[in-house]
Formats: structure tokens, sequence, C-alpha cells
């Protein structure tokens, strides 16, 4: 399977679905919106292609993931992964890429989907709190969900503190997740939901 992932900064979760090893899959490409973000140097040491294409060069956001979806589709992706990629896509785009197309989102959704999941949190006083990966469909954060981390918000969290723990299980529910697209355990049902298939 061919996967192609796109970051905007660090690219930690990108690292780690690297790391993984997947078998059956092949990172044919690592895609950014900036020239600058940390992650393209770990893939093109990693002797995986990388690309930038500048959302700040194209005047709408239609052309923009116009520009992006040709970048995406040059190396025929099976699978396309968000992790910390910091645009809001347009719905062409997602629905060009319906049911092979996964984010991480910071937070157990549907709570605190957006920005700031981590402060809103601490202010909310929520007892829980986690992280998601699920399929992207139109509405922002809102997608089907296919795996989620749940770890307890400790009397003293700061929102470093709470980050760094949550981003731990970041690194370990991502790669499953993705490891179970590979093995095309993943499906989603007529009401939307995912389905997980059991290993055979
Ligand atoms: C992660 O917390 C991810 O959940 C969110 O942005 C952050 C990206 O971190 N969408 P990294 O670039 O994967 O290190």
């Amino acid at each position: 399977k061919s996967i192609v992932i796109l970051v905007s900064g660090r690219g930690s979760n990108m690292e780690a679905i690297v790391r993984a090893g997947l078998a059956g899959a092949r990172i044919s490409a690592v895609i950014s919106n900036r020239a600058d973000a940390k992650g393209l140097e770990f893939a093109a040491a990693h002797g995986i292609a990388t690309a930038v294409v500048d959302h700040k060069a194209f005047a709408s956001r239609e052309e923009f993931d116009a520009a992006l979806a040709g970048a995406i589709d040059a190396h025929r992706p099976d699978l396309v992964v968000l992790a910390g990629f910091m645009r809001v896509l347009t719905d062409g785009f997602v629905r060009h890429y319906e049911g092979r197309l996964l984010n991480i989102h910071p937070s157990l959704l549907p709570a605190f989907p957006g920005l700031h999941t981590h402060r809103r949190a601490l202010e909310a006083g929520v007892r829980v709190h986690g992280a998601t990966v699920h399929f992207v469909t139109p509405t922002l954060d809102c997608g089907p969900v296919v795996i989620q981390a749940v770890i307890p918000v400790l009397p003293d969290d700061d929102e470093d503190s709470l980050s760094a723990r949550v981003l731990k299980h970041e690194h370990r529910i991502y790669p499953q997740a993705v490891r179970w697209f590979v093995e095309e355990r993943l499906s989603i049902s007529a009401q939307g939901r995912v389905l997980l298939r059991d290993e055979v």
C-alpha cells in the first residue's frame, strides 16, 4: 500500500508511523505546506520523497487544494495521513480522498474540536482527556472514529505536561490505525461508523 503523509511542523506522528515499519506499507512521500517543517528533514534523511506545496503561493483554498492533490496523487496513494497538517481542507479535496484520509486530533472527539485542546480540557476541568484518530469528512474534526487513547488529567497538570502525555499515546494509536488500514481491516458502515474486522 502506498501512503502519503502530510505535515506542517514537527512531524513526530509521521516519525512514529515511519518507525513502525508497517509490513505491506510504503511511505511514498511526506508533503508539507511549509518549507521549514521539521518533519521534512526526518523524511529526507530516511530516503522518503518530500515536497512542499506552499499555501501562501495560492490565491484561494481551492487552488491550493488542487495543487496539493496533484502532488499527492503523483504517488498514487491508497491512504493519505494528516499528521499535524494545519490547513483546513475544502470539501472537494476531502471527497476526493473519501475513505482513505485519516487525521489525528489531540482530544477525545467529539469533545474539543479545533485548536488549543489541552488548554481547553484543563479549563473545562475534565478528568479524562486523550487523542482520536478518525476518517476525515467535510466537517472539521468530525469524521468516524477509528481509535482513541484515554488518559487521566492529573491534579497538577499544565498544558505542557498534559500535551506531552497525550502525544506519547498519539505515537501508539496512529501507527495502529494505519496498520489496520493497510491490513484492510477498516471500513465504514452504512451508518457512517467505523467497522474493524478481526485479525485473520
Ligand atoms: C499533534 O498533537 C496532533 O494531534 C495535532 O498536531 C500535533 C502534531 O504533532 N493534530 P506532530 O507534528 O505530529 O509532532
